[in-house]
């Protein structure tokens, strides 16, 4: 087994059948991280990780060897477990695996693809919802509130497994002597507000008015309407930022601009923002589109973009008063 489970984990999911798919799943799910994570941690030795396929993946990204990598393991692996169907950010329709499995699981395969090539984390985004009668689709068109499990594996200095079953959020680390998934924090709680953000701030020009606003107030530090000095942390990978907003507080934007293709945002509702807002409220914080809490919101496409707000409490409604 490639993870020690917490005891009660997933004792909140009440019908046995869902529960044992669940931990089943997420069992598998923690044998394809680990073989994922012993791929990336060859670097440059494995030649051509990061390389460009030449290929799109749904959303229009460059696809690297080490996305299409991710996401066969992790197909391969889902195949042992009841799951009735896998949507994937590497391929554009739904994978149909075994239609009586009562749960769905859609995946980012390979989060901070652009970091592959340079030594920083990157991950694996996962969401487990239950299946609905009919249509493939009707289990994923669904708002991020009826996700049974939320979380993400990070492929960093350490290789660690955050997840919620909505009962709170457990942080598993691979021990490299067991090589196995070891509870390292029961009940992990998003750090109280610290001034930090983290935004691509390259696409400052391309920005709404309010987020424009926010991030100058920000800038201004004490002597503006904020009156605190913010500190700035953008790692790139959702995934590492993510994790460093749970470990140290802070606020993390990805607004939806003015660029053709990012007037919904940039990141993917299904596998990207509904499994981390799962993770972020139930640690205590909030995730919202800017407005709106992004578990609330529907979805109609399965690589829906949506703009993505999260972090402490107290952060992200100070950005929703802009
Ligand atoms: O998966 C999308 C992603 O790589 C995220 O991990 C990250 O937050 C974002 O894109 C980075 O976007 P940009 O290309 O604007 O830096
Ligand atoms: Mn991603």
């Amino acid at each position: 087994m490639s993870i020690k489970l917490s005891t009660g984990f997933a004792d909140n999911i009440s019908n046995k059948e869902t529960r044992n798919a669940v931990i089943k799943t997420v069992q598998v799910l923690a044998e394809a991280a680990k073989k994922i994570a012993y791929l990336c941690a060859h670097g440059p030795l494995l030649e051509g990780l990061g390389a460009n396929t030449g290929a799109n993946n749904a959303d229009g990204d460059d696809q690297k060897a080490l996305d299409i990598q991710s996401d066969e393991i992790i197909i391969a692996l889902l195949k042992n477990a009841p799951v009735a169907y896998y949507a994937s950010e590497e391929e554009e329709g739904i994978n149909t695996l075994d239609p009586s499995a009562p749960i769905c699981v859609a995946s980012d395969p390979l989060d901070g693809s652009s970091n592959i090539d340079t030594n920083v984390s990157i991950g694996t985004i996962f969401s487990i919802l239950p299946t609905m009668p009919g249509a493939a689709e009707n289990s994923f068109f669904r708002p991020g509130k009826e996700q049974l499990v939320g979380g993400f594996f990070v492929y960093g200095p350490q290789t660690s497994l955050i997840i919620t079953t909505g009962n709170g959020v457990e942080l598993y680390v691979l021990e490299p002597k067991s090589k196995q998934f070891v509870l390292a924090i029961g009940d992990l709680q998003l750090a109280t507000a610290k001034a930090e953000y983290a935004i691509n701030a390259a696409n400052a020009r391309h920005w709404q008015p309010p987020i424009q606003n926010f991030i100058n107030d920000c800038l201004a530090g004490v002597d503006g309407p904020l009156a605190e000095n913010y500190n700035m942390r953008w790692v790139g990978s959702l995934v590492a930022d993510a994790s460093r907003i749970l470990s140290r507080g802070g606020l993390f934007l990805y607004p939806a601009d003015a660029r053709t293709g990012y007037e919904k945002g940039r990141l993917r509702q299904l596998y990207e923002a509904n499994p981390v807002s799962f993770v972020i409220e139930q640690a205590g914080g909030s995730a919202t589109d800017g407005k709106t809490r992004i578990m609330e919101l529907p979805l109609s496409d399965l690589h829906q973009r949506v703009g993505f707000v999260f972090g402490s409490k107290k952060q992200v409604e100070i950005v929703s008063h802009y």
